[in-house]
């Protein structure tokens, strides 16, 4: 028998992957809904998969949403606006997206409650903020958002505000203090939050899943707002130095989409999982330095790779998740190594049309809202 699923986002980058999952597996009757923004889809096209019901329409818009969910008992949503960097100055626009659209499918998913087995909802690493460090003399310390002082001294590490000892970092665990710190962030826990009131009150199955970065074939090329490993892709398909924030020691945990695909459907999938919250990535962190020079090899490129000092205000210094609670109570375990994932992601690359490189237009708009450093 199949199973119905909507996926709202569902022609973006992670949306593609998992209709991709879902089709191989036959079991699905997929209906995705997506609005096809400009930032992500340039030309305004979709290549609609046969299979795929698509609804070309805004979360926002109840009507569209309400025939979407018709005869639903799955849910996976991912449409989002992205950028944490743009999100600092288009506030209505994320806010509206991310939260109103969050609610506008929830309010129209009560209205059928009695037929929907799971909704998952993809939340980002971003709701940690700062995270979870350890000071040797202290012991555990959530610090907060380094100020412009610092930066501007180009103090990048963390210090403990008790004892000024530079700090460690420690893999975030899901139930530790929170601190969004971008807009980005913030609608990213206010959607967490709208879901898990919803859920309790109308005794919906819910999963929220916090991925990391997410990287591998089909992010989008142009979109310079979001996605490390396609931006540096592109300035580097076009011979273009690659400029690295900070001191390039920064690390973020890079987690290949293929396991976010498997992360969603052991959350659809597992009764364990309902009312949980799970971190997605590989529980390891990686320079941006490091990241950098090891795509510039894969891709064949001959790029300058330079730290600029540079930075932008809101950025968080690393994120690593833990990922104890999603191995053992959602089955999660990442399978693709960062070498693997970054083979896979520059023949890709390298397979596509080369994109223009809107890298410096962006840097430049940021430093023009005065939000880079
Ligand atoms: N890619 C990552 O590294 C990452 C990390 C953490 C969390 N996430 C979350 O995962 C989800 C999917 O991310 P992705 O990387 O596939 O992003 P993406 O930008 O490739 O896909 C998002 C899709 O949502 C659609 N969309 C945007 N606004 C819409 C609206 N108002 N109505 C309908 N559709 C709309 C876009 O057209 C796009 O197809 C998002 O919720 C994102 O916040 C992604
Ligand atoms: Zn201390």
């Amino acid at each position: 028998m199949t199973k119905k699923i909507l996926i709202t986002g569902g022609a973006g980058f992670i949306g593609t992957h998992l209709i991709n999952k879902l089709t191989n597996m036959g079991s699905w009757e997929i209906i995705v809904l997506d609005s096809l923004i400009d930032q992500v889809h340039p030309n305004g096209l979709w290549q609609k998969p046969d299979n795929v019901t698509f609804f070309h329409a805004d979360i926002r818009d109840q009507e569209p949403v309400r025939q979407a969910l018709t005869g639903v008992e799955y849910v996976v949503h991912l449409a989002a606006e992205t950028g944490v960097g743009q999100s600092a100055y288009e506030i209505a626009r994320y806010v509206g997206t991310n939260e109103y659209g969050t609610a506008v499918l929830l309010e129209e998913i009560s209205k059928i409650n009695q037929q929907i087995k799971s909704v998952v909802l993809a939340s980002s690493r971003a709701v940690y903020g700062e995270g979870r460090y350890y000071c040797n003399v202290c012991g555990p310390v959530f610090p907060l958002g380094r100020s412009l002082k610092a930066l501007n001294n180009a103090q990048w590490d963390h210090l403990c505000p008790e004892c000024d000892t530079v700090l460690t970092v420690q893999p975030s665990m899901e139930h530790q203090p929170l601190s969004p710190s971008s807009v980005y962030a913030i609608t990213k826990h206010n959607q967490e939050q709208l879901l898990t009131l919803f859920a309790d009150t109308f005794n919906v199955p819910s999963t929220i899943l916090r991925f990391q970065n997410v990287y591998g074939p089909g992010q989008s090329l142009s979109n310079p707002y979001t996605g490390i490993l396609s931006l540096f892709s592109t300035r580097i398909k076009n011979g273009n130095p690659v400029f690295i924030y900070e001191d390039g020691l920064e690390q973020r945990d890079f987690v290949y989409v293929e396991d976010v695909v498997n992360s969603i459907l052991l959350a659809l999938s597992k009764p364990s999982s309902r009312g949980e919250i799970f971190n997605i990535g590989t529980g390891e962190g990686t320079t941006v330095m490091d990241i950098a020079k090891i795509l510039n090899e894969k891709l064949g490129g001959t790029s300058d790779i330079q730290v600029t000092g540079q930075f932008r205000a809101g950025d968080i210094r690393h994120a690593i998740a833990s990922l104890t609670n999603s191995e053992n109570n959602l089955g999660y375990t990442p399978t693709t190594s960062i070498a693997e994932g970054l083979t896979k992601l520059s023949a890709w690359v390298n397979s596509q049309q080369v994109m223009t490189d809107t890298y410096l237009a962006m840097e430049s708009e940021m430093k023009q809202k005065g939000i880079m450093g």
